[in-house]
């Protein structure tokens, strides 16, 4: 029997929803009531790397998650499989002497081994980095010719923010209007260098796991919340507008408003769902209260807060500066290891890894 096997390996950084995506118009295909933008984080902390590798000697498809086998029986993994073994070309290494047709990735299958450097499922957008890795490191073995975008329709369904991952910098999702989905995917607005003084810090304010996903809690929400649609509708259409306003102008004072008003905004269409959704806690509370203050009292804005479905703050600095202000403040209004539970935090951006 033949015995060879071809691996790759991807990494791909987790990203962030300054206008937030919560609610889906269709369950399956993974298709949102409203369009998102976000910023994708350095690829250095909070990114997951995955190896897929394809054997003649493999007789079923895979999947080890931080080094513990998991079922890929769910229908995000199927679909995402499914969809990019369609789109498979011929694949040859000449120095090895291996050739492997089209039709050959019907019947071949493949092991995949993943891994974040962050907590799983903690409200740190796992998923996001996790699926949209996986679809680009199986298009990459597989040889599939689709662009950025087009894999990313696919990666939505796995996780529909994981479509924002395929992109660096600041990233579209557009919601799309035709039935099959195709059109509902993740577009460029700047890339990694155009607003490169942007400092993010993590709080993590627990690294527990969440206690309603974001699949039931979008359900519920949608289902029950009358300010869902009006925020859908009438809301969020304008914000995209200004929003990527804000980021190609680099505009601090109104993508900060923007992004702390939209992530409230998300929170009270949680409080809105019947029973209501409490992501944030006390801690997430006081953290708000210190950056408004601050942001206050000097007069324009230093800091963007979002929270997503979960209680760790994202807090977005105008520059090194600010983030240097801004962490002084968090260690002394929230030291480490105190009964507030706040504990680490991560850093990231494009620049201050230099
Ligand atoms: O893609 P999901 O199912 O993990 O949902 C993500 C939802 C939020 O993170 C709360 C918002 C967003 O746009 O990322």
């Amino acid at each position: 029997a033949e015995s060879w096997v071809i691996m790759v390996t991807a990494q791909t950084p987790t990203n962030i929803a300054v206008i937030k995506y919560w609610g889906k118009r269709d369950e399956k295909l993974i298709l949102p009531v409203n369009d998102s933008i976000s910023v994708t984080l350095d690829p250095v902390h909070l990114c997951t790397t995955t190896t897929v590798a394809v054997s003649p000697s493999f007789a079923q498809d895979r999947m080890w998650l931080n080094g513990k086998e998991i079922s890929l029986s769910g229908g995000r993994y199927q679909n995402c499989l499914r969809e990019i073994r369609a789109r498979a070309c011929d694949v040859e290494d000449k120095e090895r002497g291996i050739k492997i047709s089209k039709k050959d990735w019907e019947k071949l299958h493949v092991h995949i081994a993943s891994y974040n450097n962050f907590p799983t499922a903690a409200g740190l957008a796992s998923s996001a980095a996790g699926f949209a890795c996986l679809v680009f490191a199986l298009a990459k073995l597989m040889n599939a010719k689709e662009d950025h975008s087009e894999l990313s329709a696919i990666a939505r369904q796995g996780s529909g923010s994981a479509c924002r991952s395929l992109f660096g910098g600041f990233v579209k999702w557009k919601m799309g209007k035709v039935e099959d989905g195709s059109d509902s995917l993740a577009v460029q607005v700047v890339d990694e260098k155009h607003w490169d003084d942007l400092v993010i810090i993590i709080a993590v304010v627990s690294s527990r796991q969440k206690e309603t996903s974001s699949t039931t809690g979008m359900r519920e929400t949608v289902e029950t919340s009358l300010l869902l649609q009006h925020r859908a509708k009438e809301i969020v259409p304008k914000r995209i507008v200004q929003m990527e306003e804000s980021i190609k102008n680099r505009n601090f004072a109104s993508f900060a408003h923007l992004t702390c008003a939209d992530s409230n905004q998300f929170h009270a269409v949680c409080m809105d769902t019947c029973p209501p959704i409490f992501y944030m806690n006390d801690t997430s509370h006081r953290i708000i209260s210190c950056v408004e203050k601050w942001n206050r009292s000097v007069g324009t804005p230093q800091v963007a807060y979002t929270f997503d479905a979960g209680p760790n703050a994202v807090l977005i600095a105008h520059n090194r500066k600010a983030a240097a202000q801004l962490l002084q403040k968090l260690l002394f209004y929230f030291p480490p290891n105190s009964d507030t539970e706040l504990n680490s935090y991560v850093l990231g951006d494009k620049s201050i890894l230099k």
